[in-house]
């Protein structure tokens, strides 16, 4: 494979000492680390160096200088219109590149000072994630952002350059002039072959494609080095209430997380991403932190109003992507409205918004407003699969000690667990 970058590769052997069997296929070339040089402006959290994960590069069509240069333009702040806010500001690698530590809801724009409407989901594990199809059979399937409006990672990066409460960027022209006038621009030109007379929607076009290459290729974006794969190849095995946890996570009639949160892997994986991609209504509660601004503003997903062309589809409102579980215990707040602070939370919804709704919802004249954040028109939507749906005799499908129990679990999909 062509990975050569002069004088600068190290081949990272240490990391496959510990890949058996069942990984090897994955392992099967070597991961190469590309030391970016600090050039002039080297501030902004410039990365020292990147590391390639080269199985991916020729099936993704990568180079590890196009991951690098990804990586750069990935954490560089004078991307955005304030000069102080950068992708790594909302997708924090120490978090699953998902929200910052003790953020609510995302803060953006030029001043910082407004609030986005969603959660940062983790931007780890999508490789085997396709373009939105709307009728995959089962359902909609795939897209990026909770709602699958962009088809791939080079189209989403566009996004947060211009949204007016992320990185606030006026125009696309103003983006290709900050792209312009970075010190390591070279870099991406060099990358992406661009003329020395390249136009601005070449240069756009490089920048996105250089920040997808990042999230593809980067070994930080899929290490499978948690717990969980740990024991599926025999180097770790779970406790007796994370063993109970993956049970409850697993049983139809429990928990049957793993119905949507697939616990078995895609095709072309040796291990499962805990999410089929597919879109469902939960009816998680208003987050009235948010909702304060405009009682009457509804964000549903599907069917609108951030995606525009559904909006017919009435019984898609309220639908969100179902996002991977992998390294959930590190990515609060939780649900695309963040409305749940902890995973306890997010776990015993699940358990009890059926059987003890008060506790989720408010209460108005004596009547709980179930699925409050959905125009009541919609609220059909809402899905009663199990967990949900009525009560077994007896009460919930999930009682407080199997909530723990499945928390627990939850917590052996962190990365970076050393047997
Ligand atoms: C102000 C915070 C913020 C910044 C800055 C930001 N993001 Fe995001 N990111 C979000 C939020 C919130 C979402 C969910 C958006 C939605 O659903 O509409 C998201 C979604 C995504 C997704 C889709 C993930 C999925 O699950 O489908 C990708 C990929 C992504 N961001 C990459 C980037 C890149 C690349 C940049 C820099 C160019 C960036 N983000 C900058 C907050 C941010
Ligand atoms: C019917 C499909 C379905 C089932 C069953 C299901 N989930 Fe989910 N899950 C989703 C969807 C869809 C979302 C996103 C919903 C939203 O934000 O509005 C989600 C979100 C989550 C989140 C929040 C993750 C984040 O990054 O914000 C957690 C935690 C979670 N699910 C855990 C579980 C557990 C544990 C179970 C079993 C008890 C389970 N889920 C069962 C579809 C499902």
């Amino acid at each position: 494979m062509p990975l050569q970058h002069p004088g600068t590769e190290t081949h990272r052997l240490h990391r496959m000492n510990f890949i058996t069997p069942l990984l090897r296929w994955r392992a099967l070339g070597a991961l190469v680390i590309l030391t970016a040089t600090c050039m002039a402006g080297c501030g902004g959290g410039s990365p020292a160096s990147t590391t390639v994960d080269s199985n991916l590069i020729q099936p993704l069509g990568l180079s590890a200088e196009r991951v690098a240069v990804g990586d750069r333009l990935f954490n560089e702040v004078a991307l955005s219109a304030g000069g102080s806010q950068s992708c790594a500001s909302c997708h924090v690698k120490s978090r699953g590149h998902a929200d910052a530590a003790g953020v609510f809801l995302p803060l953006g724009g030029p001043a910082l000072d407004r609030q986005g409407l969603r959660s940062s989901p983790s931007l780890h594990y999508m490789n085997d994630n396709a373009a939105f199809v709307l009728n995959a059979g089962p359902g909609p399937r795939g897209g990026f952002t909770w709602d699958g409006r962009a088809d791939d990672r080079a189209a989403q990066a566009l996004g947060p350059l211009l949204a007016a409460n992320e990185m606030a960027q006026p125009d696309e022209a103003a983006v290709v002039r900050a792209v312009r006038s970075l010190p390591y621009y070279s870099e991406l030109a060099v990358a992406y072959s661009l003329p020395a007379d390249a136009s601005d929607a070449q240069v756009l076009q490089a920048t996105q494609l250089a920040l997808q290459a990042y999230q593809a290729g980067d070994v930080d974006y899929q290490p499978y080095t948690s717990k969980f794969d740990a024991v599926q190849t025999g180097q770790a095995s779970f406790t007796a209430q994370e063993q109970r946890g993956l049970a409850l996570f697993n049983d139809p009639q429990r928990g049957n997380c793993a119905s949507c949160h697939s616990s078995t892997p895609p095709p072309g994986e040796a291990l499962p991403l805990f999410t089929n991609f597919g879109y469902f209504a939960l009816g998680v509660p208003r987050n009235v932190s948010t909702a304060t601004a405009d009682p009457a503003f509804f964000d549903m997903g599907l069917c609108g109003p951030m995606r525009t062309d559904l909006s017919h589809r009435t019984d898609l409102c309220g639908m969100f992507k179902v996002p991977t579980l992998r390294n959930v215990a590190l990515t609060a707040p939780y649900f695309h409205n963040g409305v749940m602070a902890t995973l306890e939370e997010a776990v015993a919804f699940y358990a009890t918004r059926d059987s003890d709704p008060a506790r989720w919802y408010p209460t108005v004249g004596g009547v709980v407003q179930r699925f409050n954040d959905l125009p009541p028109a919609y609220r059909g939507n809402v899905t009663q699969q199990a967990p949900f749906g009525p009560a077994t005799p007896g009460g919930p499908r999930l009682s407080p000690q199997d909530v723990q129990d499945i928390v627990s679990f939850l917590g052996t999909l962190t990365d970076g667990f050393t047997p």
